[in-house]
């Protein structure tokens, strides 16, 4: 295994001159405004999340603000940054968070990882980044470094397994566990790229075992591109964005102008009902969720 010392001076001092000046990082943050950017850049880039994330950060500066609106409220001001179930995640935290812990987000891991709707990746990530905890924080771009830097393969498996997380809390440093775990997410991000990473710009190019044993490609099925078009998702986001833009329930007719495939269509509108994300009056219009 390799030394974890060797890993950790080069990748906090590329950090310390690397690293982009993002708003939920800034000293001045909140632990709320973490939690908030963790969900939204979950599946979603930087920089799609940063306006959405400014936008909520002045509309619902605590979770007691959010708390105190109806989930649909959420949903509107996701925007497109897609996955909307997310926003009722959010507004689901923000009302457990008020009812059962004074309306401040917790800061201890296992009281996180009971929240609705926080994994384990979203605990340990506000655990660490707004409280400086000591926690393994294993996204797909930590992931893919460790999985390269000492483990020799160009991609982490599919699913986090339990050898990666221990290997992941072995490399974590006694001191300043919340600095290095971001900092070796930025050099996925920035350079330890999932397609063509920048090896020449790496500081452990040195030690990178994947790059030692000659880059072998990865073994097995190629990695999927997630296609968009034509999809439920797709629809799903059309019917969404009507639903968004009225301020109060829509028709049928208007939904139907937006999709011509009219089974897909209904497909998709029943999921957003039993996803929570619209409701269906008895006059037979929709609406945003009002609860
Ligand atoms: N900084 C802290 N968490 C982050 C994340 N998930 N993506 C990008 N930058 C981050």
């Amino acid at each position: 295994m390799v030394e974890p010392n060797l890993l950790h001076l080069p990748i906090l001092e590329w950090y310390d001159s690397n690293a982009r000046d993002l708003p939920w990082r800034a000293a001045e943050a909140t632990p709320w405004g973490v939690l908030v950017s963790e969900i939204m850049l979950q599946q979603t880039p930087v920089a799609r999340v940063l306006p959405v994330w400014h936008e909520w950060m002045d509309r619902w500066p605590t979770p007691k603000a959010l708390a105190a609106e109806p989930s649909g409220e959420a949903v509107r001001h996701w925007g497109r940054l897609g996955y909307p179930r997310r926003a009722l995640r959010l507004h689901a935290c923000a009302r457990a968070i008020t009812d059962d812990h004074g309306g401040e987000v917790p800061a201890d891991h296992a009281t996180l990882l009971a929240l609705p709707g926080i994994g384990e990746y979203t605990a340990a990530a506000v655990a660490s980044f707004a409280y400086g905890g000591r926690h393994a924080v294993l996204d797909t771009n930590v992931r893919r470094v460790f999985a390269r830097a000492v483990r020799a393969e160009e991609y982490p498996p599919t699913a986090t397994s339990a050898a990666e997380r221990r290997l992941a809390e072995a490399l974590l440093p006694e001191l300043g566990a919340a600095r290095w775990g971001v900092a070796v997410m930025e050099l996925g991000a920035l350079v330890c790229t999932a397609r063509g990473p920048r090896c020449a710009d790496c500081p452990i190019a040195h030690t990178c075992a994947w790059r030692l044993a000659g880059k072998p490609p990865h073994a097995g099925p190629a990695r999927k591109g997630q296609t968009y078009a034509g999809t439920d998702r797709q629809c799903r986001g059309r019917l969404l964005a009507v639903l968004r833009a009225a301020h109060g329930p829509v028709p049928k007719a208007a939904l139907d102008t937006v999709w011509d495939d009219a089974v897909q269509r209904e497909r998709a509108l029943d999921g957003l009902i039993a996803d929570g994300l619209a409701e269906h009056l008895d006059d037979g219009t929709y609406r945003l969720p009002g609860h």
